[in-house]
């Protein structure tokens, strides 16, 4: 199985990436980490303890991350997650365990990664960059024996996509979700430091905001969570004859509300994004992504400075800058598109998991 960490700041979404994590067969999850993000760290840390007591993974440890970027100040994505970082949700149950107190999460993390074999663990980030930047800061070595890194973050946008997230004022496309420019999880520093590391640019996956935005809750996606896929599709006819079960409701709440806030707030209606399960999913089933034959990309994160071709008032800051390489280069991986029924599947089967869990 693929040994693998998860660092994350649930959050909706990042729900989901716990249940690919703790349910998916191929992989061992070795612990998580929080950080800072879609709200504080206390609490994004009380709610993947929530979450593993209620998928049947209390055993898995849980280590409390950084509260804040590592030169800026705490944002949080309340009014996409809610004060919470959970809200909307009432299925979560108290937790039992505590996260581990008293030791340092980047020691932590370390010493677990490298005590797997050399080339096979994946480090999986959901949320904020702040720990993943800090970690290979602290511990130059461990990219050099991780097989990859999986991250949800960045938006490129330019020509990348042919799916914009809308238009900013200033008539441009719209890329990001935090600015018009930047994705939530980037800690510009945190990311620049990732971004320019010799040996873990070309182990890196990113999924941007382009390929999660193709990756929609539709109604059709909840009443799947809800019955499971061989329900029928009729609402009447599924809702007579099962009973979902607790494990299933949760996660229909989860994403319920998400939806709404997606609408309310950047207007898509269809169904919300659900970003952060691909990260992980880009680590254990890579060959389910399009990467256009093995397309690589030099990334850089705007950490400051202007750059000419976006108006200096729109602030650049966090921006995801991409360069294609030419081929046999090295450089992240950014795959386009992902199979939609694969995926959906791979949510079944461990909803499925966690049901007998
Ligand atoms: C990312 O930001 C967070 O709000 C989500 O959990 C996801 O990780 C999407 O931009
Ligand atoms: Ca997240």
């Amino acid at each position: 199985r693929i040994p693998l960490w998860l660092d994350c700041d649930p959050g909706h979404d990042d729900a989901y990436a716990l249940l690919l994590a703790c349910h998916d067969p191929r992989v061992e999850l070795l612990g998580v980490s929080t950080v800072h993000g879609n709200a504080s760290l206390d609490q994004t840390t009380l709610n993947a303890r929530a979450l593993l007591e209620a998928i049947g993974k209390r055993e898995i440890k849980v280590y409390s991350g950084h509260s804040k970027p590592i030169v800026r100040n705490a944002v949080s994505a309340a009014d996409i997650h809610g004060e919470s970082g959970l809200d909307g949700v009432t299925l979560l149950p108290k937790p039992v365990e505590p996260a581990v107190k008293d030791v340092d999460v980047l020691d932590a993390m370390y010493k677990t990664l490298i005590a797997t074999p050399p080339n096979s663990a994946w480090l999986v980030s959901t949320g904020t960059l702040t720990n993943i930047g800090l970690l290979f800061q602290k511990y130059d070595d461990l990219a050099g024996h991780l097989k990859g890194v999986s991250i949800m973050g960045g938006a490129v946008g330019g020509g990348f996509t042919d799916a914009p997230m809308g238009k900013t004022k200033l008539e441009g496309e719209r890329f990001g979700n935090r600015t018009p420019y930047a994705e939530f999880n980037v800690d510009p520093e945190a990311s620049h430091i990732i971004f320019s590391h010799p040996v873990l640019k070309s182990k890196t996956t990113i999924i941007p905001l382009d390929l999660s935005h193709q990756v929609l809750g539709t109604k059709e996606v909840q009443h799947t969570l809800l019955y499971g896929s061989d329900a029928p599709l009729d609402p009447s006819s599924a809702e007579t004859s099962r009973t979902p079960s607790r494990v299933r409701a949760l996660f229909k709440e989860i994403m319920v509300f998400f939806a709404s806030t997606y609408a309310e707030v950047f207007s898509i209606t269809k169904g919300p994004p659900l970003h952060d399960p691909l990260a992980v999913a880009a680590a254990i089933y890579p060959e389910i992504f399009d990467d256009r034959g093995g397309e690589r990309f030099q990334v850089d994160i705007v950490t400051g400075g202007v750059h000419s071709d976006i108006p200096e008032e729109v602030g650049e800051l966090g921006r995801t800058k991409v360069t294609k390489l030419p081929p046999g280069e090295g450089g992240c991986r950014i795959p386009r598109g992902v199979d939609l029924a694969k995926f959906w599947g791979s949510i079944e089967d461990c909803l499925k998991r966690a049901d007998e869990a």
